[in-house]
């Protein structure tokens, strides 16, 4: 029986990862968790049925109790990874990381190496590859019936209201003290662009910037706090409306209302609101991450790809156009729908990914695939687990090249010679 620790037992460790492998009592065991929130601590401690003494409000305490299981599931916030998984690893642990691995491409490095002296797993989070969706996408391009691609335009539509919660009142709100936008929320896209053309990336260029959700953009007659707002009624990103009164029924018990309340009931989030960050004005947060930026990236055999990432949709939605030379492919995570066109039969092929799978939830299916993966390759079986340490520092490094070349008004970043100089700092 393989066991489990779980170090961050929020949104992602236990919502996520934490109550699925719970329900596979014949292949796991959760065996010890930590989080420095007591109120989670007891809650998952209980529910999970484990072990007092191996349930801990501090990291320290739980890396001074030594090795409690054969993986350790790192999910705390970005910031803080690199000093967990680098503790974990010393003490032997095979890890399933979130992303971002970290927001210092020098200490993605370090864990990286870390990872190869200590011959351990450790698998990054990138979730979309283990979706039926992408995975159908991998097969049409491998399946060469696209030609040869030339070029791949992915867009990540973040959704207003998931900009505000996440990005803008949330935890990803500054790349200070977290990771900036392209790492935290399009790390996935570039992993994506890497995974489906399998080719070195060599180029990267972006502009960007936060433009609406700024104090110079606070309207007339707005407050600090939505409850104090005269003119919330005439605001899109109202929190009173979005977190409380559309939960009059107490019907808004998932994310992102878990994430503002443990078990969200509508008296709880109505105090949170009230309280707590999440009731802030959009223009009066400590944020600072952008809320549009593109993306252009020159890969090997004159392959191009670009990502534009905007907060500024209705939905929450993935699309991509996958340009071959003899069809091409258009892709939209909002409707399930991947529509090939053959140029010379002219025939259209549409695909509803919806049917790939029986088990579309937690990132279309991908957060469960992935975690079923992880167990078969931890239990030495086949699997298509993907998303290495290795490839994902290669991904993020894109990431953060493109970060780079926002701050220096869109200066071209080569890959090489920016890797060369990371590794440079930290030998
Ligand atoms: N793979 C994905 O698609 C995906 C999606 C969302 C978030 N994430 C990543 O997952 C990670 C967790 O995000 P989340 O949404 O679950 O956040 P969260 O705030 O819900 O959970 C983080 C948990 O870590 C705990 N914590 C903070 N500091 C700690 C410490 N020093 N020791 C122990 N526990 C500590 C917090 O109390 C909290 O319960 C982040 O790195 C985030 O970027 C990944």
């Amino acid at each position: 029986m393989l066991t489990i620790a779980i170090l961050g037992v929020g949104s992602r460790g236990a919502t996520t990862y934490g109550d699925y492998l719970n329900t596979l009592k014949d292949k796991v065991k959760i065996t010890a968790i930590c989080d420095i929130d007591k109120n989670k601590l007891n809650y998952y401690q209980k529910k999970y049925h484990i072990d007092a003494k191996n349930c801990f409000d501090c990291s320290d305490d739980f890396f001074n109790a030594k090795k409690l299981a054969d993986v350790l599931i790192i999910a705390t916030l970005d910031q803080q990874h690199y000093e967990h998984a680098i503790k974990a690893l010393e003490l032997g642990y095979h890890l399933l990381l979130e992303k971002p691995i970290s927001p210092s491409i020098e200490e993605c490095v370090a864990i990286e190496k870390k990872a190869k002296e200590k011959n351990r797993y450790v698998v990054v989070c990138h979730v979309l590859r283990y979706t039926p969706f992408y995975r159908k996408i991998k097969d049409i391009i491998e399946s060469k019936q696209l030609g040869q691609i030339i070029h791949i335009q992915s867009c990540e539509n973040v959704g207003f209201w998931h900009q505000a919660h996440s990005f803008v009142r949330g935890n990803w709100q500054n790349s200070k003290q977290t990771a900036p936008m392209i790492l935290a929320k399009c790390c996935h896209d570039m992993d994506l662009l890497n995974w489906l053309l399998n080719l070195s990336p060599l180029a990267v260029s972006s502009f960007g910037s936060l433009t609406y959700f700024t104090k110079s953009n606070a309207p007339k007659g707005s407050a600090k706090r939505c409850y104090d707002c005269q003119i919330r009624h005439q605001c899109p990103y109202d929190a009173v409306q979005y977190y409380v009164e559309s939960n009059q029924k107490n019907q808004n018990i998932g994310w992102p209302y878990d994430v503002v309340v443990l078990e969200p009931t509508y008296e709880k989030l109505k105090k949170a609101i009230q309280e707590g960050p999440y009731g802030k004005c959009v223009f009066d947060c400590d944020n600072d991450v952008v809320d549009h930026q593109i993306v252009n990236i020159q890969y090997d055999h004159e392959v191009t790809a670009s990502h534009t990432m905007c907060a500024f949709s209705k939905d929450c939605f993935r699309t991509m156009k996958i340009y071959g030379t003899r069809g091409d492919l258009e892709a939209n995570t909002l409707t399930n729908q991947i529509v090939v066109h053959d140029f010379l039969t002219h025939q259209t092929t549409s695909i509803d990914a919806s049917k790939l799978s029986d088990d579309l939830s937690g990132h279309m299916g991908g957060d469960h695939v992935m975690l079923n993966e992880f167990i078969a390759l931890l239990n030495h079986q086949h699997t298509h687990l993907d998303s290495s340490i290795e490839k994902s520092v290669a991904s993020h490094l894109i990431c953060m090249a493109a970060e780079s070349s926002r701050l220096q008004n869109g200066k071209v970043i080569f890959l090489d010679e920016y890797k060369k100089s990371i590794l440079k700092s930290i030998d």
